[in-house]
């Protein structure tokens, strides 16, 4: 056993904190009476603030892995921790309350509402979060603001470039003010430039503190991480070099 000194123990230097720890994740899946297995028994960390992305062949089980670490499925077997919720474990009600808080989506296609600004869009990511109307206010203005669109709250998507589109959709993901950024393709509809864009934005958003985890089939994309992994056929590599 260990014994923490409570006077010296902030003066001893604390190991990052993981923002998530698999082991031995199995995830299955029922198909017409046949299993497939999308994960085969993965063991990987990931650090609080670090970029990884994740690459590989179609089927190979990256937006399987993408849905566990958005709490969207829980693993077959094995446990997602993240932070300290293990998915295994955990109540539907607190898996609700990670998503809501802690963790921001982005997808290749934006998934906005045609219908709604580029604002009520961002808040309609706030609604899970149950905050009061100015705090909501605060934050969409603050989200728009840091994706460089302050001056594009009340256009429609519509009305702005595929650029312009994916990064109200950050701003959407990143209202909440989550720990964890995970995003599948986001530059995957976007051509060379507004690529760089989204990139830019990303990058930024990492230098503050935020985790990115991003799926890209999009060797530029990987270049820029810290780390890369590899998935193919349901298991992991690391392939930063
Ligand atoms: N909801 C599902 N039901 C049945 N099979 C699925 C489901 N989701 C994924 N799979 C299967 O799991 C494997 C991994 O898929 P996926 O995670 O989507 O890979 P990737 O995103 O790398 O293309 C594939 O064989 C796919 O057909
Ligand atoms: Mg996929």
């Amino acid at each position: 056993m260990t014994v923490v000194d409570p006077a010296t123990a902030d003066a001893v230097a604390a190991p990052a904190p993981a923002a998530y720890r698999l082991t031995g994740v199995v995830k299955t899946y029922q198909q017409k009476g046949r299993i497939v297995k999308a994960l085969t028994g993965i063991d990987v960390e990931i650090a609080q603030g670090d970029f990884v992305t994740i690459q590989g062949p179609t089927g190979g089980g990256k937006s399987t892995l993408l849905q566990l670490l958005g709490a969207l499925e829980r693993p077959t077997a094995g446990h997602v921790v993240i932070g300290d919720t293990d998915l295994a474990t955990a109540s539907a009600g607190q898996l609700e309350r990670v998503r809501a808080t802690e963790i921001g989506f982005v997808f290749q296609g934006f998934n906005l509402i045609p219908t709604l600004t580029a604002a009520e869009n961002v808040d309609m990511g706030l609604e899970p979060a149950g905050l009061e109307a100015t705090e909501r206010a605060e934050r969409v203005r603050d989200a728009l603001e840091r994706v460089g669109l302050a001056d594009r709250a009340d256009h429609r998507p519509g009305e702005l470039s595929g650029g312009q589109q994916q990064r109200v959709a950050i701003a959407r993901a990143i209202a909440k003010r989550p720990r964890v950024l995970l995003a599948d393709e986001p530059t995957g509809n976007l051509d060379e430039h507004m690529r760089d864009e989204i990139l830019g934005v990303l990058e930024q958003l990492g230098a503050e503190g935020l985790t990115l985890v991003v799926v890209t089939h999009d060797s530029a994309v990987a270049r820029r991480a810290r780390r890369r992994l590899r998935l193919d056929r349901g298991s992991i590599r690391d392939i930063t070099r």
